[in-house]
């Protein structure tokens, strides 16, 4: 496995809309398992293959607690299935923002339908943290980042912190 360098915003793959995979071939798979130590390793709970510039619909998951075994999700061209109405409000960050955290409003329970590792279909059902990562990390094939469901003024802030904080690292 390899850690992958990630990819922070505004960098333009992220606002770029993914292709379907045709099958979860060894090589895909094996691109899930890098991109699962890189999300491990930063350390994050989701990542997108944009955010290590593929432009491919596939993401890893991994909702669990330091204190409890891992579940990594491999997901390749997930569809929502069925959404709550009911919404849930989390503080959301995202590997691609470093430190930036905002509140985003979302379905509660979504239904999805992905291809897995082995390239066979799966159905889960999510609910709690695991929704709303899986529908972020599903924005980000979309080149939907999570600064965009935030009023102007506050994606602006965002931006702009982000901008100072790069400015810093790289003096
Ligand atoms: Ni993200």
């Amino acid at each position: 496995m390899a850690i992958l360098p990630i990819f922070v915003a505004p960098a333009p793959v992220l606002k770029t809309k993914c292709a379907p995979v045709e099958a979860v071939t060894p090589e895909l798979a094996k691109l899930m398992d890098d991109m699962l130590e890189t999300m491990y390793d930063a350390p994050g709970i989701g990542l997108a293959a944009p955010q290590v510039g593929v432009s491919k619909r596939i993401l890893v998951v991994d909702v669990a607690r330091n204190d409890e075994e891992p579940r990594p999700l491999k997901i390749a061209n997930p569809e929502i299935l069925w959404a709550s109405d009911k919404m849930a409000t989390y503080e959301e960050g995202c590997l691609s923002f470093p430190e930036q955290f905002a509140d985003v409003d979302r379905p509660a329970e979504v239904k999805i339908r992905y291809l897995d590792e082995h390239n066979q279909t799966q159905e889960l059902h999510a609910d709690g943290l695991l929704a709303t990562c899986i529908q972020h990390e599903m924005d980000h094939l979309e080149g939907i980042v999570f600064v965009d469901h935030l009023s102007t003024l506050k994606r602006g802030m965002i931006m702009r912190k982000l901008k100072k904080l790069q400015k810093q690292r790289a003096a």
